[in-house]
């Protein structure tokens, strides 16, 4: 089995393991591409929400919250062209019986000519050393040319043919790039077709047409169709977003990869209204706050990078993935999206009403333009513990696994332990979680050894953990061991709060 899909199992089966996330309805062999958070993923969970929150709302004096319903008037996703244009072109390998998305089928073949080219550099770099220009190689070198000529040629082709609605011409695409398929190796594909992802239920006892209701694909229109009672009732001015966290539901038909691409998921998303004109500034601007609030949190630098799209969805007219590197490789985490006024312009159209901004200082009416940063919560809890999971051997040969979630983020930020249960040692651990407990979400714990309590509390990511000894009892002191270090400090009980917090708040964490 490749190494990635190894770390992919060990992250599952830790996540199950310590109470992160379980499979959906396990008793009943589980639902495919659907899962519940458990005592330690909802804290996780809660906690990456309260990071977004906090930094789009709280930190922006021109963006406020909202929290609308799931199910919306079924015109709302006419308007939002997911009734005609929510589709994925799909494609059925007919020894494996496994059906792919054609689309990225011809993106793993391209990731494939792009690691040519990152081998290539590697190379180029061993050869010459500190010598060594990569951009200058990266235009000279002809194996790196040959390849990126593919690359473009393949992206010209597949663009042509998914905007125009050409199955035949991505299927003949991908039978030209000889893909097959990697579960039988064959290339017996079926043709390509179109599938809807909205999840469809009816409204009421009445069955038919018009009660037909959606389950929301995306979190947005919610915002858009709120966009002028928001706007009126905050008096707000352009530029401003509106910004929510919620559930959304794809039909996904390859649904694999743990969180990554599920039936339900969760997204954080920001509409920013903007005058016309001005959204490719806006764009640019938001490109850079997102990609610094994802590096913030210190997983690694190395492990984002944008990409642009090749094929704009309907509403767009720039648009680009920060990636994150999952154990799967390189993979879309968040979506940022020049959505132009299509969706209040669609909704004025097919509601008749006027969706428009009075601009006081150019003194006009116009439909604001859109820039949306859209992230998956999900796949932001699969980055924050791909990253974080690690198995380290200790100077003693032994092995600890840990959890290194940054200390915000902790499901528990701190556990008190008695050394041992008697002595009236667990009345004053009890003592002291009483008094933290307010400030922190904290454990107690006092059973096993410490050195077991100790990689129990590595296992979950705690940052801190506490220890009561019998010279607490005497001089009020107790040891914090800090789960990166493993080094432990006598510090005085009237200390902890402080010393904890500087370390795991959100509020220090944020300025
Ligand atoms: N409103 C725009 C929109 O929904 P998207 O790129 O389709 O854009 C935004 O989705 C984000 O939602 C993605 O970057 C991803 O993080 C998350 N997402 C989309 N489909 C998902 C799925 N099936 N499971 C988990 N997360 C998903």
């Amino acid at each position: 089995m490749a190494k990635n899909e190894d770390n992919l199992k060990d992250i599952v089966s830790h996540a199950k393991e310590y109470g992160f996330i379980f499979p959906s309805s396990e008793i009943y062999d589980g639902l495919s591409a659907t899962y519940d958070y458990g005592q330690m993923g909802v804290e996780l969970k809660n906690n990456i929400k309260e990071y977004w929150w906090k930094s789009m709302v709280q930190l922006h004096e021109n963006i406020v919250g909202i929290d609308a319903a799931i199910f919306m008037h079924p015109d709302t996703w006419k308007a939002s062209g997911h009734v005609d244009a929510f589709n994925d072109p799909l494609i059925d390998n007919k020894d494996s019986k496994k059906r792919y998305r054609a689309d990225v089928l011809i993106e793993e073949h391209i990731e494939k000519i792009q690691q040519k080219i990152d081998k290539e550099v590697k190379k180029g770099e061993k050869r010459f050393g500190e010598n060594f220009d990569k951009e200058q190689f990266l235009a000279t070198n002809p194996n790196v040319l040959r390849n990126k000529k593919k690359i473009e040629d393949i992206e010209k082709r597949m663009k042509e043919t998914l905007d125009a609605g050409d199955l035949e011409g991505v299927y003949n695409l991908i039978m030209d790039l000889g893909i097959a398929c990697p579960v039988s190796g064959s290339k017996n594909w079926t043709e390509v077709r179109q599938f809807n992802l909205m999840f469809a239920t009816e409204l009421g006892s009445v069955s038919g047409e018009s009660a037909k209701i959606y389950l929301r694909p995306e979190t947005a229109q919610g915002i858009f169709v709120n966009f002028l009672n928001v706007q009126k009732t905050s008096r707000l001015k352009v530029p401003f977003g509106i910004a929510q966290i919620g559930k959304a539901f794809r039909n996904e038909i390859i649904a694999r990869q743990f969180i990554f691409r599920m039936r339900e998921f969760e997204q954080m998303e920001m509409q920013f209204f903007v005058r016309p004109g001005e959204e490719m500034k806006w764009y640019e601007h938001w490109k850079e706050k997102r990609i610094k609030w994802h590096k913030k949190l210190g997983l690694g630098e190395d492990l984002y990078r944008f990409h642009d799209h090749i094929k704009l969805a309907h509403y767009a007219n720039a648009a680009c993935d920060i990636e994150f590197k999952f154990p799967m490789g390189f993979k879309e985490l968040e979506g940022i999206h020049s959505r132009t006024d299509f969706d209040l312009k669609q909704h004025e159209k097919l509601s008749g009403k006027k969706l428009q901004y009075f601009d006081s200082e150019l003194n006009k009416n116009y439909t604001p333009y859109v820039i949306e940063t859209s992230i998956g919560l999900d796949r932001m809890f699969l980055a924050v513990l791909s990253a974080s999971l690690k198995t380290e051997t200790l100077e003693n040969g032994t092995q600890r696994t840990v959890l290194s979630i940054p200390p915000a983020l902790a499901p528990y930020k701190v556990a008190v332990m008695p050394l041992t249960k008697k002595d009236g040692l667990p009345e004053k651990a009890r003592e002291i979680m009483n008094d933290l407990k307010y400030a922190f979400n904290c454990q107690y714990d006092e059973k096993d050894s410490p050195g077991k309590r100790y990689r129990r509390q590595d296992a979950i990511g705690t940052p801190y953990s506490v220890m009561v000894d019998h010279q607490t009892l005497e001089d009020n002191t107790v040891t914090i061991r800090d789960r990166d270090t493993m080094q432990q400090e006598r510090i005085k009980i009237e200390n902890l709060k402080e010393m904890i917090s500087k370390k795991v708040s959100m509020e220090e964490f944020l300025k």
